[in-house]
């Protein structure tokens, strides 16, 4: 009788593992057929009334069919498992030769790409390139320059004060008599930089933006000189023939000043707010180097003399890339810096 209920007892059992859906069903059946209360353990305790012959063959038996068991439940749960884990490696996988989503290229910002080309030509005319402090002495930014205290030049630059009597610098100048004191004479440097100005911003105006000013001090120095290399400057910025014009400009620092003009490259010449509606554009101050300014770095002007050009470089990106907002380019706006 033992016999056949165990017989059955395997049978179904291993009906239910091989129907199992999931590894919850599978402990169901081990709880069941195998558990501590389960029906194994209960035809275990009958085994004691049978006859010894009779209960060693029962045993066995009962023995077997509790290993089947267990064998045919640890292969399902091993199916189970493995169906787990190649589910996971499914939807875990990445290919990792992609690339990441998402990400642009980077790129070097319009201003940058005209600065380092600047400075390339500039170191093969023999400049150096200096650097400077963007917070400045008044000493420096105005007096060194020939721009005493409440003399009215000071207003052509509205300055930022800082509280403790230093400034923000206003133009790049102060880089030069930092060099003319530090290097002397014969000097050739360009130092390009961050400026600022308390203005009105507008699509010409920025309180922050960048110029490239420069001076060559040596014996004998003129304005043919100036122009020469004003002019090997431009080409070589603007690989073609740009139209410019020479006025005559006032700049303390520079005597006899020029301010040098060129044809508006947004417009042509017809008229557009960047040139004011005027046609031209104000690109390059410049003149012949103060004899005052080269006395005060400790420059005797009886033997050196030099010329001084001041660039802006935020409006030379402007012409050449044909933004036609000063404000773009500080915006940080990734539809307009993407496209270069
Ligand atoms: N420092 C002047 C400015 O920022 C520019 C300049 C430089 C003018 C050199 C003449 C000579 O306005």
């Amino acid at each position: 009788m033992l016999e056949s209920i165990l017989r059955d007892l395997e049978c179904s059992a291993r009906e239910r593992i091989a129907a199992a859906k999931a590894p919850q069903y599978l402990e169901a059946v081990r709880i069941e057929v195998l558990g501590r209360k389960g029906t194994l353990a209960q035809i275990s305790k009958e085994l004691g009334k049978l006859p010894p012959e009779e209960r060693a063959r029962i045993g066995k038996l009962l023995n077997s069919v509790k290993q089947n068991l267990e064998t045919a439940l640890d292969s399902k749960k091993g199916q189970f498992d493995h169906e787990a884990l190649r589910e996971r490696l499914e939807s875990e996988w990445v290919d990792l030769t992609l690339p990441a989503p998402g990400t642009r290229p980077g790129a070097l910002h319009p201003i940058t790409r005209i600065q380092t080309e600047i400075e390339d030509l500039f170191i093969s005319l023999g400049f150096a390139v200096l650097d400077g402090p963007e917070v400045e002495t008044e000493y420096n930014n105005f007096d060194a320059l020939n721009i005493p205290p409440h003399h009215p030049a000071r207003d052509m630059q509205d300055t930022f004060w800082l509280t403790d009597g230093h400034l923000l610098r206003t133009h790049t100048s102060p880089v030069q008599v930092r060099g003319m004191e530090r290097l002397g004479p014969p000097l050739r440097m360009i130092a390009p930089g961050r400026v600022f100005r308390n203005e009105e911003v507008d699509a010409s105006h920025e309180h922050t933006f960048y110029q490239l000013e420069g001076m060559m001090i040596d014996r004998d120095v003129s304005v043919a000189h100036l122009i020469f290399f004003m002019k090997t400057l431009l080409s070589a910025i603007f690989h073609r023939d740009v139209e410019v014009r020479l006025r005559p400009g006032y700049f303390p620092f520079v005597e006899p000043g020029f301010e040098l003009d060129i044809k508006c490259l947004i417009c042509g010449g017809g008229g557009c707010p960047v040139c004011k509606q005027s046609g031209w554009v104000e690109l390059l101050p410049c003149g012949l180097v103060h004899p005052n300014v080269l006395r005060m770095s400790g420059i005797d002007p009886e033997e050196w003399n030099g010329f001084a050009f001041g660039l802006g470089l935020t409006r030379l990106a402007m012409m050449r890339y044909g933004i036609d907002d000063i404000r773009l380019l500080q915006s940080g706006d990734l539809r307009c810096l993407t496209q270069f």
